[in-house]
């Protein structure tokens, strides 16, 4: 299974996840500093606080990087480190970390991903209503610009945010992530106002750094109605799509939320807003991680439910199904009904035990098997014309899984959270042959 010439392999990590370094110079207090603080929203009550110390160790994680042979590196920009209050007064030294980041990766010849939002809202900024408060999408232009100025001719592609539908649906409407609202209604204006943030930020790259490319990442989600229900429940797939990708893709690369989600939207939507959600982009960032499966529901905010995978499917330590043809048809739906846009996979992984064997190694078959199931999904969309581009595994380390905390271990290279010692696994050496072959070895 060969890749084309020219594909880029990558690898992927977020700032709340691993940097650590919490209360070190001058970063101001996250959502997510607040929501782990909260009795019971964390498991074992882990927090960020110190994670995999990325903060004070980013030379070793980016020569392990460098090691993996990876081209290129997404991380994210954590807001609250640059601009403790969300707005006004900047951080010097929060700028300065990032700043010499991105000199290291150019230094090993990595080509630099920033992420300007992966979850980690400035808590001042929740206080002021947050996302639900349309103000936030100038907030984050301005913020854009901060960093678009700071890094501009170093970054190599710009994303403006990571999994919006995430924010918006399990933030606020579930409240299984910070900032742990459960408001249907408030987690839609969310949704709107991420868009229109996003679109800002395009604007601001495109004014900033012109011919930097710039785009946003989404978790495309494949629904199945449960075998037993089939058909039945088949109109709630598509609900469940056009809730999870649709209203994200949609705007974007449409110009217009799905009929379906209209009636919900229209209250929020401006005069202008379309135009400026819709503003061009150059990629789609495409994470993808389980099937979906989606039972009937009734006196719920959405008519559907998701609900276990079916036995027989194999599962990962998230409790996710292993399909790699599920990946594969969310790659081939983007090429449908979206315009085949140039996509970026920038997520997928999976969570096993990984326990060290005695002689320390850990040999995770189970996490190589999912990467050739997933990667065969990947290359079948690209055969039948998807225009895939580059792919980034989720995720370079182990690290703080939101509320699952750090049982939940996602990395190509093992930490210990005692000793903070980073051991690659079996895992990191295929990926390294996939990167260094540009294919998958038999
Ligand atoms: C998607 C998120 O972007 C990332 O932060 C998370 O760790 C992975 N999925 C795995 O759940």
């Amino acid at each position: 299974m060969r890749f084309p010439d020219g594909f880029r392999w990558g690898v992927s990590t977020s700032s709340y996840q691993i940097e650590g370094g919490a209360p070190d110079d001058g970063r101001g207090p996250s959502i997510w500093d607040t929501y782990c603080a909260s009795p019971g929203r964390v498991a074992n009550g882990d927090t960020g606080t110190v994670a995999c110390d990325h903060y004070h160790r980013w030379e070793e994680d980016l020569d392990l990087i460098r090691t993996l042979g990876a081209q290129q590196y997404r991380f994210s920009i954590m807001w609250g480190r640059v601009l403790p209050d969300g707005t006004g007064v900047t951080n010097p030294k929060g700028l300065d970390f990032y700043d010499r980041l991105v000199d290291g990766m150019l230094e090993r010849g990595l080509e630099p991903w920033p992420c300007l939002y992966h979850w980690d809202l400035p808590q001042a900024l929740q206080d002021r209503g947050g996302w639900v408060n349309r103000d936030s999408a100038g907030w984050f232009a301005d913020y854009t610009a901060l960093m678009v100025r700071r890094l501009g001719d170093r970054a190599r592609t710009w994303v403006t945010f990571n999994e919006p539908s995430v924010c918006a649906w399990v933030g606020n409407e579930e409240g299984r992530h910070a900032p742990g609202l459960t408001d249907p209604r408030a987690a839609v204006r969310v949704a709107h106002h991420l868009n229109l943030a996003h679109g800002r930020a395009v604007g601001v790259v495109r004014d900033l750094a012109p011919g930097v490319p710039v785009g946003f990442v989404l978790p495309v989600h494949t629904g199945r109605p449960l075998p037993q229900f089939a058909e039945r429940d088949a109109h709630l797939v598509g609900l469940f799509e056009d809730k999870w990708n649709g209203v994200f893709l949609g705007p974007v690369h449409l110009g217009r939320y799905p009929d379906s989600v209209l009636d919900r939207f229209a209250p929020h939507i401006q005069p202008g807003d379309m135009a400026e959600i819709s503003r061009p982009v150059d990629y789609q960032g495409v994470n993808h991680y389980f099937p979906t499966y989606l039972s009937p529901a009734e006196g719920t905010a959405w008519p559907f439910k998701i609900v276990e995978p079916p036995k027989y499917l194999r599962r990962t330590e998230m409790n996710w199904g292993i399909d790699g043809h599920a990946f594969y048809q969310a790659l081939d739906g983007l090429r449908r009904d979206y315009g085949n846009p140039p996509v970026y996979v920038t997520e997928n992984g999976a969570a096993f035990l990984d326990i060290p064997g005695p002689d320390g190694r850990i040999d995770d078959q189970d996490r190589i098997a999912y990467y050739r199931d997933y990667l065969a999904g990947m290359h079948r969309a690209m055969t039948e014309g998807a225009d895939i581009r580059g792919y980034m595994p989720w995720s370079l380390l182990d690290n703080f899984e939101w509320a699952h905390g750090y049982n939940k271990r996602f990395g190509l290279v093992h930490v210990d959270y005692q000793s903070l010692k980073r051991t690659p696994k079996a895992s990191f050496d295929f990926m390294r042959r996939v990167m260094h072959e540009n294919a998958v070895p038999m």
